[in-house]
């Protein structure tokens, strides 16, 4: 029987500097009301000079390899999912890799923009499963201040800054049910235009800004989460009365609703922090996991759901008992 990849610890990164909606409409055309009435955003972080992608994926990693009791030396793999890296190469994972100290094993960046996460769950899940590697920091880092378009306030203030991680260990396969039970990743490139950035290093003077159809990717959020997270239960032969926590994507609070009577999930079942963090991308969903983690809320044992949703599209789920 494979070894189960167990959700050892759970760290997170919030830069101190929080902008509230007022503070917002200050400089963009906007009004605190419309935010939350059409997001239940109320604040984010956003990021200092000094906090990028790597620097907060550390700071994540460390808290999380610290709540496992476990140290640089059991860390034989980092996945980084973050779509604003410090720089093209070398990955944002290895320099996490020098700064905690860690010697052994791979390291490297995983672009699937706000579904991150997710997938870089499943591909360590794999990892471990296959017998890879036995300790594997998965993190979500994210700067998106750094490339919002401040003029289009149809997206400049739906997003935040933040780095979430879990550090996954090789359980003992028979004997535990804790761990990763599934995880299903999807994708559809088709809808590449609805949400994207339009430039990157590869592009001459075009370093890029966020650009979204946010009606369309809204649409299309509602659809194929809820139907990600069927496709969860039915793989697991449960229902959602199983599921004693949500952990979704934070993107906007209409569409965590949606999900939550979707699967007819009372709403004080499904973390939210979208109002504190805003939509953090691929840290989205560690970010609130350690949030409800933390706080005592989701506790050893409890069957966990994650999923997410981003440019591409991407989209997948991930089911844990912790
Ligand atoms: O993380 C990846 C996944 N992302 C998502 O899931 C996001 C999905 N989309 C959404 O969450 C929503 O579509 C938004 C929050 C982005 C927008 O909400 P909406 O209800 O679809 O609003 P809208 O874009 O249709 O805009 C409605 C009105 C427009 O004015 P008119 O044309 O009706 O006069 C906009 O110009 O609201 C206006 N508007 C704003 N007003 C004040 C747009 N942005 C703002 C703003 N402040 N920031």
């Amino acid at each position: 029987m494979p070894p189960r990849s167990i959700l050892a610890g759970i760290g997170a990164y919030l830069p101190q500097r929080i902008v509230s909606n007022d503070e917002l409409a200050r400089t963009v055309d906007t009004t605190d009301a419309w935010i939350r009435e059409r997001t239940g955003i109320q604040q984010r972080h956003f990021a200092a000079p000094h906090e990028t992608a790597v620097f907060m994926a550390t700071e994540s990693a460390r808290a999380a390899l610290a709540d496992a009791g476990a140290q640089a030396s059991d860390v034989d793999g980092i996945i980084v999912a973050t779509s604003t890296p410090d720089q093209a190469f070398p990955a944002t994972a290895v320099r996490v890799q020098a700064a905690l100290g860690a010697t052994k094993g791979f390291g490297f960046d995983l672009a699937a923009a706000c579904a991150g996460f997710v997938y870089g769950l499943s591909v360590a899940d794999c990892m471990i499963k296959c017998g890879q590697a036995k300790g594997v920091l998965v993190i979500g880092s994210e700067v998106y201040s750094r490339i919002l378009n401040w003029a289009d306030r149809g997206t400049c203030v739906l997003f935040g800054d933040g780095a979430g991680a879990v550090f996954l260990r090789a359980g003992e396969g028979a004997g535990s049910d804790r761990g990763i039970l599934s995880t299903h990743l999807h994708a559809q490139g088709t809808l590449g235009d609805i949400l994207y950035v339009d430039g990157a290093v590869g592009q001459p003077d075009k370093p890029g800004h966020l650009v979204m159809h946010g009606k369309e990717v809204f649409r299309h959020a509602v659809t194929r989460l809820a139907e990600a997270v069927q496709e969860a239960l039915a793989a697991n032969h449960l229902t959602a009365a199983d599921i004693d926590w949500l952990v979704p994507h934070q993107a906007n609070r209409r569409i965590i609703d949606a999900m939550g009577r979707k699967l007819g999930l009372p709403i004080d079942r499904v973390v939210i922090t979208v109002d504190r963090h805003a939509n953090t991308s691929a840290a989205s969903v560690p970010l609130a996991l350690h949030d409800a983690w933390k706080d005592g809320r989701i506790k050893r044992g409890d069957l966990v759901l994650l999923e997410a949703l981003g440019g591409g599209l991407v989209w997948g789920s991930a089911l844990v008992r912790m």
